[in-house]
């Protein structure tokens, strides 16, 4: 499979970082994996415009369910779309915890990027807490079964699973602690999808970094990452897309 190598630019970044995606693009030319950079809105339609006839395509990092309307300050997929956007983050958990983005909420965003043509990224991971109490798997299989859409299909759906606690934190889990996660996630794919569950992509994050990348790549239903601050900086990115071989 075809790793993807995703960044989240979060909140961050004004017209000077286009210079971050036009090195970016100097950097991975040779790069035999999906590069998808997931600027602020603001930057999108330079971003978009910066990426053509390169192999970076740019990705949103939320959207509205409805198409349009009256939803003051809400930007939709159909929207994204027609700026040239391929994919959109969903689910992130701090959209969950800082916006109240329930599994309900992110499906039908995801249904919603679906209308629009979109690729998903579905976010799911666990609390501090929840690791501490074996609830993991609980609590990824819940997202997981409350956040995709029936029918959906691996050519609009990539799930990144990411441990909340490992998330800007410098933490990282356990080699075994992933694998057991995106094996149970793999599972749930093939009971939700069919067989076209084995095509979805699952992706890491949390503290993804050049330096950890290439043992993270080498687990077992990791299909690629979901990268936060590292992908800032176009070295320090390119160094992740290099170890994904
Ligand atoms: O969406 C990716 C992000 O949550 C991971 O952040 O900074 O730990 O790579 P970071």
């Amino acid at each position: 499979m075809r790793r993807l190598i995703a960044g989240n630019w979060k909140m961050n970044g004004l017209i000077s970082s286009q210079a971050e995606i036009e090195a970016l693009k100097g950097l991975t030319g040779g790069a035999t994996c999906d590069i998808v950079v997931c600027p602020p809105f603001t930057l999108i339609d330079r971003a978009v415009e910066a990426v053509k006839g390169s192999n970076l395509v740019i990705g949103a990092q939320d959207c509205h369910a409805q198409s349009s309307g009256a939803h003051t300050g809400e930007i939709s997929a159909e929207m994204l779309a027609d700026l040239g956007v391929r994919y959109v983050i969903l689910g992130h958990s701090e959209r969950r915890v800082l916006n109240g983005e329930d599994d309900e909420i992110v499906m039908g965003k995801a249904l919603a990027a679906h209308r629009a043509g979109l690729i998903s990224i579905v976010c799911v991971g666990e609390t501090r807490h929840e690791r501490d109490e074996a609830r993991a798997l609980e609590v990824v299989g819940e997202q997981l079964r409350g956040s995709v859409p029936e029918g959906a299909t691996s050519r609009h759906l990539v799930i990144a699973y990411e441990p909340v606690w490992a998330i800007g934190t410098g933490l990282v889990p356990t080699s075994e602690q992933i694998e057991e996660v995106h094996a149970a996630i793999r599972q749930m794919l093939k009971e939700r999808l069919g067989d076209d569950g084995h095509l979805v992509k699952i992706l890491y994050g949390g503290s993804v970094k050049a330096s950890n990348a290439a043992v993270i790549f080498g687990l077992r239903n990791v299909d690629g990452a979901l990268v936060g601050g590292a992908s800032l900086k176009a070295s320090e990115f390119a160094g992740i897309i290099s170890a994904a071989v």
